[in-house]
């Protein structure tokens, strides 16, 4: 194995408040990444291994095997072997186990958070402080409740459901890891997990905690690889559940795909959140509201906020509120802590979002983007907003999954409420007013499955997440989140 060539990289400077110990300064990522299966790192059946690239610069970070049928095959016949003993083990001692994965995540925070940013290209003060933190913060959430599942399902005899094949993608790379995979294993169930292929890193860093953490051979398999090799997790025969996290599109070929069969789903897709500012809301609130909705993480968030519905009354001084504030924030290098928004992940997304930009300006609404300047190297966009837009604009009705902004005003409730709904998708919304009744009646009627109050972009293990319609269903985090790994009576 080429194990011995690492790349170091001095991450201090994105550390000053709190400088890292001497034996952390630096993040060690191997040239070669090799299949995480049985409790051990595997080659390859095939051999090939494709690049992982950081967006920000363009320069290639490792190499990251790609599994192919044989590799899923075995992965999936790790998990089976361990789920006998893993399943039948007490939940206090499932429990331990969960809580050392959590313990060493926070231990190998700044790794973790450095090695994210690199990949991803999200901003430092992000994982740092956001996503990081979450994903230990599930670890020690469902940690609790392996020996408490009588309790929270009482006389249903809970009972997990066998091997869980768990895919995510690129936008939350560990939290999403954390996500599917701390429930799994609270509830006794095995897990084989695919990364999505431009955000691999974290996962493998995650393989490399859980195999030191002693967990026993097989319960988590890590492997990785694109579409095809996720396709090869769905359809294995021998898998008792699929949970999903990506686009619309891949989400509804897995159901159609695993039609007729007995495996359980959750699909947790799309969104384009409405975030609706009423003219008794707190008005520069709502603007950091509408900011963090949008931005956070270069929009690349299945809830953002990306459809802004502003009432008529107000609408000329949210926008200029808006657009001056866009003019603070910095947009670059991702390691930078003073970065807002950081590098579209790949080239991929960049093309994609730059395509939106020639639909909107046909359909005729007013591009706007702040001055900023952004590097000549890499993926980046500026913050973007659409003016004028319509119900009917593909940009108001599609996700663009960039730092993009469609704003529409309206003048009545009924009129905001027939608007937030008439979409495709039902992840979440949000609502700004000073009035806790216009915020219950609200709630009750935008088909969503997440409704932020005077609020926005909030995440917490004990919340259920998950959408209506076109965006999925199923629902993740929370007591719900542990329903999705158990066969209840
Ligand atoms: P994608 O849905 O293709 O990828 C998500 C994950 O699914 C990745 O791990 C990928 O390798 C895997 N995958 C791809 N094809 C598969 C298949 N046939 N069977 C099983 N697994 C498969 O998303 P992609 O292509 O990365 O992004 C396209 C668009 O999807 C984005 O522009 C964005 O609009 C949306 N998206 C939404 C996300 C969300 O959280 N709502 C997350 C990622 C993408
Ligand atoms: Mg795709």
């Amino acid at each position: 194995m080429s194990t011995k060539k690492e790349i170091k990289l001095d991450f201090n400077s994105a550390w000053e408040l709190d400088p890292a110990p001497e034996d952390t300064k630096h993040v060690s990522i191997k040239k070669q990444y090799d299949l995480f299966i049985n409790g051990e790192f595997v080659k390859p059946n095939s051999k090939k291994y494709f690049a992982t690239y950081n967006p920000a610069t363009e320069e290639k970070i490792s190499e990251i095997a790609e599994a192919d049928e044989k590799d899923v095959d075995k992965a999936v016949k790790a998990a089976r072997a361990a789920f006998g003993p893993w399943s039948k083990l007490s939940g206090k001692e499932r429990g331990k186990y969960i809580y050392r994965i959590a313990r060493l995540m926070q231990e190998r925070a700044r790794e973790f958070a450095v090695i994210e940013t690199m990949e991803g290209g999200k901003p430092i003060r992000e994982s740092r402080d956001i996503d990081i933190p979450l994903a230990a913060n599930h670890f020690f959430y469902y940690a609790g409740w392996a020996d408490k599942l009588e309790y929270a399902f009482p006389n249903k005899n809970p009972k997990p459901l066998g091997v869980a094949g768990q895919i995510i993608p690129w936008n939350f790379p560990l939290l999403m890891a954390a996500w599917k995979i701390a429930p799994a294993l609270a509830c006794g169930n095995t897990v084989v997990l695919k990364p999505a292929e431009t955000t691999s890193l974290t996962a493998l860093k995650l393989a490399e905690l859980i195999r030191d953490s002693g967990l026993p051979k097989g319960v988590v398999n890590i492997i990785t690889g694109a579409g095809k090799t996720g396709a090869a997790i769905v359809n294995h025969p021998d898998i008792n559940k699929i949970a999903f996290t990506g686009s619309t599109d891949i989400g509804k070929l897995i159901q159609k795909s695993i039609a007729g069969t007995d495996k359980k789903l959750t699909l947790e897709l799309g969104g384009k959140a409405a975030n609706i500012i009423f003219e008794d809301a707190p008005i520069d609130q709502a603007v950091e509201g509408i900011i963090n909705g949008i931005f956070f993480n270069q929009g690349h968030v299945c809830c953002a906020g990306s459809r802004l519905f502003v009432q008529e009354s107000i609408a000329d001084i949210v926008i200029q509120k808006l657009k001056d504030r866009m003019e603070t924030l910095k947009v670059g290098d991702p390691m930078d802590k003073n970065t807002d928004i950081g590098a579209i992940n790949s080239k991929e997304q960049l093309l994609k979002i730059q395509e939106y930009f020639k639909i909107g300006k046909n359909e005729g609404a007013d591009f706007y983007q702040s001055s900023c300047s952004i590097p000549k190297k890499g993926y980046f966009i500026k913050p973007t907003l659409f003016l004028n837009t319509s119900q009917s604009h593909r940009i108001v009705q599609e996700e663009i999954f960039g730092p993009v902004l469609a704003i529409q005003t309206f003048r009545t409730i009924e009129e905001v409420i027939e608007k937030a709904n008439n979409i495709p998708y039902g992840l979440s919304a949000g609502v700004w007013t000073d009035k806790g009744s216009k915020i219950f009646n609200l709630t009750t009627k935008l088909r969503a499955g997440i409704v932020w109050a005077n609020t926005f972009n909030k995440f917490d293990p004990t919340s259920p997440f998950g959408g209506y319609k076109e965006s999925g269903f199923g629902r993740e985090g929370g007591l719900h989140g542990l329903s999705a790994y158990l066969d209840l009576k």
